[in-house]
């Protein structure tokens, strides 16, 4: 008798199994072609906001987009309640691939999300006002986010084990009202670009479009970049190279950054002594572009000439208004479709002729009524890169990052294409 009762187990073991995993995969019977957060500027911080629904029951979750954060953080000392949450077991597959360094051994007094016995740590930071907590236990929770087909919303998908990690409240300090943690989008293998690559097996690609109104984050590829350059001539994106560079604050690499040749005011290179800039950041926790000293000061020296000599002839400066120094009176200055008629200024990339232009809806702040100030600030003598890109810089242009290419896609300004990033149907059917 003793075999076929042996049999019986071994086929509810099997049976057990196979019930486990179709449950795991029933989720993706649907395939997105696309993910979408829609993504808005707050006005007081001007930090970019986004919302994803996580834990069980979901709840909506505000965050602070970080383009070279390394992964989703929140805070889960308040408020944190959820049946779903589950902490990475030390030296499980999970701590490996977040590369953590620690473990957890007893966590007292009671478990909760972000206090369990044997969990691996990373160490969560607040980018803003670069904060980092040391123990941050790594977990998993579901979270859920709507599918595009590309120009229109579609189903709303549920990841169930959504890699993360648990901050601190002292880490929401500096963040926008509201705010409950970070949607972390670096190059790494436990950011949310790639965590819903893996999911949904996209293509490891996403997409960034920010603007003042309601812009959007899109992971994975596809047609919402058509949906987006319009239907005409150009529906195509310039590319070039993103380059790895690890630091202090970046010691494993995760952060963007571009090539940068040489900068062009109206055509005229700017002269810096050197035959190359260096290495440019994109940030979407920078409001305004940073320029180290000598490259601001030979940058603001050539703007200054070309806006005397041509766009900005005969309009007068006036007094800056910090952080900006070079301001003019806006009344004598046109308009544009791409912003104010002022000079434009070209990032050149890998060649003279690949270059990002950058024109005046994206070079020129609003301060207040009648000025209009060159938004560049003055980073300082010593930053690890020469320029970081801002935010206000990137606003109405497309930025497509395709991770296993190592490439960046851009479009420049989309208003030249008589678009905005807030062009998207966010319109749900659901
Ligand atoms: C966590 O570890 C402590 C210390 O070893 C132990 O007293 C406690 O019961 C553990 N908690 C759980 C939930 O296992
Ligand atoms: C937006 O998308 C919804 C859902 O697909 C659709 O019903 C609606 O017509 C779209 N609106 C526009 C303006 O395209
Ligand atoms: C600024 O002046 C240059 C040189 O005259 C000209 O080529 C360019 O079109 C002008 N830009 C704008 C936005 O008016």
């Amino acid at each position: 008798m003793a075999p076929p009762a042996n049999n019986l187990l071994i086929s509810c073991i099997l049976f057990c199994c196979l019930i486990a995993v179709s449950e795991a995969e029933a989720q993706p019977s649907f395939r997105p072609k696309a993910l979408i957060l829609p993504v808005t500027k707050d006005p007081s911080t001007l930090q970019y906001l986004t919302q994803i629904n996580q834990r069980t029951p979901l709840v909506p979750v505000k965050l602070a987009l970080d383009l070279g954060g390394q992964y989703l953080w929140v805070d889960c000392e308040q408020g944190y309640v959820s049946s779903s949450y589950k902490p990475a077991p030390c030296g499980s597959a999970q701590c490996s691939l977040a590369n953590s360094k620690s473990c957890t051994i007893a966590c007292l007094p009671s478990p909760r999300p972000g206090c369990n016995n044997n969990t691996c740590g990373l160490m969560p930071e607040n980018t803003v006002v670069t904060r980092t907590s040391p123990s941050g236990q790594f977990g998993q929770d579901v979270v859920s986010i709507q599918s595009t087909d590309g120009s229109n919303p579609g189903k709303i998908v549920k990841v169930p084990n959504f890699l993360f990690t648990c901050g601190a409240t002292f880490l929401l300090d500096g963040l926008a009202k509201g705010v409950k943690g970070m949607a972390g989008l670096g190059r790494n293998k436990i950011s949310m670009p790639s965590r819903f690559s893996a999911a949904f097996s996209f293509h490891r690609k996403f997409a960034v479009c920010l603007t003042a109104g309601k812009g959007a984050v899109f992971f994975g590829d596809g047609p919402y970049t058509e949906s987006i350059l319009g239907p005409e001539i150009s529906r195509s994106l310039f590319y070039t190279p993103l380059v790895v560079s690890s630091g202090r604050n970046s010691p494993a690499g995760h952060e963007y950054f571009i090539n940068l040749k040489s900068i062009r005011v109206n055509g005229e290179r700017v002269s810096l002594g050197k035959d190359r800039i260096g290495l440019a950041k994109l940030s979407t926790t920078v409001p305004y572009a940073l320029m180290e000293t000598s490259v601001y000061r030979a940058f603001t020296e050539a703007y200054l000439k070309a806006a005397a000599a041509n766009n900005l002839s005969g309009v007068p400066r006036v007094a800056g208004v910090g952080p900006f120094e070079l301001c003019y009176n806006s009344v004598g200055i046109g308009s544009t479709r791409v912003g104010p008629a002022v000079p434009q200024i070209d990032l050149v990339l890998q060649s003279s002729n690949v270059y990002w232009r950058i024109f005046g809806a994206n070079s020129m702040v609003q301060v207040k009524s009648g000025v209009l100030c060159l938004g560049f600030v003055d980073g300082g003598v010593n930053p690890r890169t020469a320029i970081v890109i801002g935010g206000h810089q990137v606003e109405d242009n497309l930025l497509q990052f395709d991770l296993a290419a190592s490439r960046l896609g851009f479009s420049s300004s989309l208003l030249s294409r008589q678009t905005t990033c807030s062009n998207f149907n966010f319109t749900s059917t659901a």
